[in-house]
């Protein structure tokens, strides 16, 4: 599929450089056609002789170039092309392009582009997780920009961590993905079914907890897209029990609903379901209810000051589904829902619960995510941040059941060596 496709690579100065010229080697591969700018700190990490041999192309680097300038102006070299991928990208360009800098050709481009921008992070762990760099990575997300990794792993510098840039054939199946983003194939109905044979649980909708017997605490959330996960699962061959907390969207086809109100009863719910292969907790369960719920209506007293409603935390689902064990599914999902730094807050809840998975997404009011038909997300795992694009919740749920497919029927290492 990137059979055609025009990628302009952005090489910053990082220990990582040289892996983009395996990067370029593999898109040309596919057959896409690769330029290169390269930033006066990445000429020092790869040479423009070996970009300039493997793209096939003149490498650019100089803004102030009268040839290059007149040859191909700086506005046309970033709209000529179907997608920029700034890899390595390092801390120092992030926080360039946070700040909307424009001082060198690199900077100039991805200004001036109206294409999609994809960035291959890579730096020191104490560099990524610097309060700096997390909030220009947080600030470029919100505009748009798509980042794929890093990884953990060991660096360079002999350190462990986040930080090592993803591996260029994980970059280009990022590029492939966003190229095919809002495309057919996820609209074609599975023509098989990878996930027959495995058991699914997922949890949807709000909790509601009572303060008395005609009064509740609760959220906004529709059901709309954990009920679209259930049917997405249940169309992939899955054995699917949806535990639903009380929503105006109709049952899925071909799954088992378990309704519930509140957090104590979908915990009971989900752990009658038995052993399952996958547990997607998309339920927005209330964090805290009532210490003791009235047993008869509050009444209002004439004169008397409001009552104070005394909470209490809910139990925590997916910790609990996440904790280690025989009952443990092989892989546990779950959803952060974030009205500020969305992934930050995401990457940080994957590890305080344990889970495999987080689907982060933005639920301020402005998105329309809660109750609307389109969310855009992060798929947050141990090996880095997906970002996919804007589809609607069907897509979305299509899409991260394909992955959920995918993961358990993939051979293991061991297995796959046999
Ligand atoms: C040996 C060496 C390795 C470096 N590796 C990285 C790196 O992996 N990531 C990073 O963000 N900066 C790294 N730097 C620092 C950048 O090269 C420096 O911030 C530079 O200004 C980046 O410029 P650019 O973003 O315009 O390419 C490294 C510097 C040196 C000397």
């Amino acid at each position: 599929m990137l059979k055609g496709k025009r990628i302009l690579l952005v090489v910053a100065g990082g220990i990582a450089a040289f892996k983009s010229q395996e990067l370029i080697r593999l898109l040309r591969k596919h057959e896409a056609s690769v330029r290169c700018v390269l930033t006066e700190a990445g000429a020092k990490f790869v040479t423009p002789l070996s970009l300039q041999a493997l793209t096939e192309d003149k490498v650019y680097s100089d803004m102030f170039s009268l040839t290059d300038e007149s040859e191909m102006g700086h506005i046309q070299l970033s709209r000529d092309a179907d997608l920029l991928v700034v890899a390595p990208a390092t801390a120092n360009i992030l926080g360039r392009m946070a700040a909307g800098l424009a001082d060198d050709l690199a900077t100039t481009v991805l200004l001036a582009t109206d294409k999609p921008v994809l960035a291959a992070p890579a730096m020191n762990v104490r560099m990524w997780t610097h309060a700096a760099t997390v909030a220009n990575v947080e600030t470029l997300r919100q505009r748009g920009i798509h980042f794929v990794g890093p990884n953990d792993g060991v660096m360079a510098c002999n350190e462990y961590g986040p930080g090592r840039m993803s591996e260029p054939a994980e970059i280009v199946a990022a590029i492939e993905s966003l190229l095919s983003a809002e495309k057919p194939p996820l609209e074609k109905p599975p023509l098989e079914k990878p996930m027959a044979g495995k058991r699914a649980l997922v949890t949807s909708g709000p909790t509601r907890e009572a303060i008395d017997p005609v009064r509740y605490i609760s959220n906004h959330s529709s059901g709309k897209q954990g009920h679209a996960i259930a049917a997405a699962l249940a169309q992939l061959g899955a054995e699917v029990t949806l535990v639903s907390g009380p929503v105006n969207v109709p049952d899925p086809a071909g799954v088992k609903v378990v309704k519930i109100e509140s957090a104590d009863q979908m915990l009971d719910a989900c752990l009658a379901a038995g052993k399952v292969d996958v547990a997607v907790c998309a339920a927005a369960v209330a964090d805290w209810k009532m210490a003791v719920p009235a047993g008869s209506k509050l009444k209002k007293k004439p004169g008397a000051a409001p009552p104070a409603l005394e909470l209490t935390p809910n139990p925590d689902i997916l910790a609990a589904l996440s904790k280690p064990g025989a009952k443990r599914p092989t892989l546990v999902v779950g959803f952060a829902a974030e009205t500020e730094n969305v992934v930050a807050n995401a990457v940080e809840k994957r590890t305080r619960k344990g889970c495999d998975w987080i689907v982060a997404n933005d639920v301020s009011p402005a998105t329309g995510t809660f109750g609307g038909e389109r969310n855009t997300v992060h798929l947050i795992s141990a090996q880095g941040v997906q970002d996919w694009p804007t589809l609607s919740k069907d897509r979305v749920a299509m899409q991260l059941a394909g992955a959920i497919a995918l993961h358990l029927t993939r051979p293991r290492p061991a297995e796959a060596a046999e």
